[in-house]
């Protein structure tokens, strides 16, 4: 989903604010993936059930005003950082029950920068709703 609204966005905020996520994005999967072997686990890719109704969810919003349009960007973009953030936060929760400090602390790192994004997000979702025709 991110990589396409990089394209498709036309505030140069959002697309720069995305295109910033999406380079995290493959770093947090490096450490997640480094999580799991400090923990002494070898990572599976999985799809998520959950992401891909959001996704679905997504798809199936039209709007013609390009504002509208990159409004529903970004509140796509927020429901999924809501998302990870909870799977961050189980995760981190679970390495420090287990006292896996290097897991916490890879995880830790992604979660701070998911929170980030979606305060980054949530500032250009406010803006982006003002601008609205008629707001
Ligand atoms: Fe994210």
């Amino acid at each position: 989903m991110l990589p396409q609204a990089v394209e498709r966005v036309r505030d140069e905020e959002l697309r720069g604010a995305l295109a910033a996520h999406l380079e995290e994005t493959r770093s947090h999967v490096a450490r997640v993936e480094s999580a799991f072997r400090a923990a002494g686990a070898d990572p599976v890719a999985a799809r998520s059930a959950g992401l891909a109704g959001l996704k679905a969810q997504h798809e199936s919003q039209e709007a013609k005003e390009p504002t509208l349009r990159d409004l529903l960007d970004t509140s796509a973009s927020i429901r999924v950082e809501h998302v990870e953030l909870a799977v961050y936060g189980s995760l981190l929760g679970l390495a420090k029950t287990l006292d896996l400090g290097e897991s916490a602390g890879l995880l830790a790192g992604n979660r701070k920068e998911e929170d980030k994004a979606l305060d980054r997000l949530e500032g250009i979702a406010d803006r982006l709703r003002k601008a609205l025709p008629g707001a």
